[in-house]
Parts: structure tokens; sequence; C-alpha cells
């Protein structure tokens, strides 16, 4: 399909727009679902930890779900004196290597830690300026940036004009709706990021009511990166004690999120 000329124009002024001023070096893997308790941030907060326990990389998870305490639970920093993106929103202007520092918490296993303001109003933050200030300061900080973004921020944030993903994880379960959405949400994304990157995910695959690999394919016409079982211990276990434990257990569960995570990092050159 060939661009009109004025689409072509639109499309290079936003390359423009979105050029990026941050590290060159740095990456950021945008985790989305176009549908709720797919385990978007199961498997954000699991690729985040393997990178930080397995590489030489500089790792910062952010968790951009607001008024959500998952990340606080899972990463147990669930302490009312954490600092959270929501305290930093006025000082976004003067964002600096000493702002930053006051809300990225150092977790043991390396990972670098951002969790979202509890209190639902608190969207300052999405403000496209701040928002590219916010991007571009994580960007000259860390090597790698997961992000946890749930669908709901696609009516907040100009996805065409703002510089925050070089790469996409769409994650879905393997039902009918949940599909389907994600294909909806990718065709809008790539509508607006030609040639965008991405990895589809299939989760839970081994969950009812599931559709077979062919309807799958029919359906999205897009090929699977990656397909993770459900397990149950493992739920239990990454939810109590984090997703770092994940990896102590030679499970399927475990080699495929292992998987996924290598071919993640070999793509990146990292
Ligand atoms: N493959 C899996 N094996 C075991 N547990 C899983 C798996 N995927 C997700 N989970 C669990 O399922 C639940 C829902 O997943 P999660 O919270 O990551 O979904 P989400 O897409 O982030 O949902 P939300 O829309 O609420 O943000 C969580 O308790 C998570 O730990
Ligand atoms: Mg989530």
């Amino acid at each position: 399909m060939t661009l009109a000329i004025k689409d072509q124009i639109a499309i290079k002024s936003r390359e423009k727009a979105m050029k990026r001023t941050g590290s060159p070096e740095s990456n950021i893997i945008l985790f989305t679902s176009a549908k709720g308790g797919s385990g978007c941030s199961f498997l954000a907060n699991s690729i985040a930890s393997y990178m930080a326990l397995k590489t030489t990389s500089n790792i910062c998870l952010l968790d951009m779900n607001i008024g959500r305490s998952d990340s606080r639970i899972v990463f147990d920093v669930n302490d009312r004196t954490i600092k959270d993106f929501g305290d930093i929103e006025n000082d976004i202007e003067r964002l600096d290597t000493g702002i930053l520092k006051k809300v990225v918490i150092n977790l043991e296993s390396t990972l670098n830690l951002i969790v979202p303001p509890l209190e639902m109003n608190r969207t300052g933050i999405f403000k496209r300026d701040s928002l590219n200030r916010f991007i571009e300061c994580l960007r000259d900080h860390f090597d790698i940036i997961c992000i946890d973004m749930p669908a709901y921020l696609y009516s907040y944030i100009d996805m065409a004009e703002i510089d925050i993903a070089d790469r996409f994880v769409f994650i879905s379960l393997p039902d009918i709706l949940s599909v389907n959405n994600n294909k909806t949400l990718i065709e809008y994304l790539e509508e607006i990021r030609p040639g965008l990157e991405s990895y589809l995910v299939i989760n839970k695959y081994n969950m009812r009511p599931a559709i077979s690999p062919t309807g799958l394919a029919n359906i999205l016409k897009y090929p699977v990166a990656s397909f993770i079982p459900y397990d149950r211990d493992i739920e239990f276990l990454v939810n109590t004690r984090g997703p770092a434990y994940l990896f102590n257990y030679n499970l399927r569960i475990a080699r495929s999120i292992t998987g996924l995570s290598r071919k993640i990092i070999e793509e990146l050159g990292t």
C-alpha cells in the first residue's frame, strides 16, 4: 500500500517529533494487553526480573498502573513511605538524577522499580511534555526500561508523538475476545507507528476456553513469539515472594519466560 503524500509528510513530522534526545543506547519495551487479567504485569515483572538477574544491563521497571498496588505487593515494597512517580509530577521540568533517584527503588535482584501513585487522579505525568521529559530522563539513566502499561492509557498518551517504546510485547489470553481485542490494538498502533517492532505472547495457553493454534493464526495474522503456560503454584510464588524466584525452578513456565526474555535481549543486541 502506498501512502498518500500528506500521510508521508505526517509520518515524517511525527518521526521528527519523536526523535530521541535521551541516551541512544537505551531501549524501552512496552508490555501491554487489550484485556485485563491477561498477565501483562506478570510478564513485565518476570521479564524485567530476568534481565536484571541474568544480564549486566541496568534495568528499570516502570509500573504505570495508577491506583493499583500490584507491583508494591509482588516486589514487597508495600510501605506507605515509598515514593511513586506522582510525587515528582511537579518537578518534571527540572527533573535530574537527584529527583529521579527519589522514586527509584533498588531491589535486591538489582532491578530498579518505579511504582505508580495510588490516587487515581494523579495523572499529571501523562501530560505530553511531562511524559516526554520523564521518558527522556529514564532513557538517560537505564539501558533497558520495561513499562507495564494498561490499555486505558492509550486514551491519555499520544503514541504518535511520544517516544515511549522501541518494542511492544502484546499479551493475549487464548480466547476469542482477548485475541480479537489485541488484534484491534495492534492494528491501531501499527497505523500510528509504522514498522512497529513487536512480540505477541499467548499467555495461559493451557487454560480453557482455548482456540487452536490455527484458529489463533487465522484471527491474528501475526506470528506468536511465545506461548506461556499457566502454573498455579507459580502464581502463588510470584505474588508472595516475587518474580525472581521463578527462575530457580526448571518448570515449563520458567523455561518459556526465559526463552522469551533471551529472544528480546538478543534482538535488542545489548
Ligand atoms: N502464566 C501464568 N502463570 C501463573 N500465574 C499467572 C500467569 N499469568 C498471569 N498470572 C497471574 O494471573 C493474575 C493476573 O495477571 P496480571 O495481574 O499480570 O494481569 P494483568 O494483565 O496485568 O491484569 P490487569 O488488567 O489487572 O492489570 C495474577 O495473579 C498473575 O500473577
Ligand atoms: Mg496489571
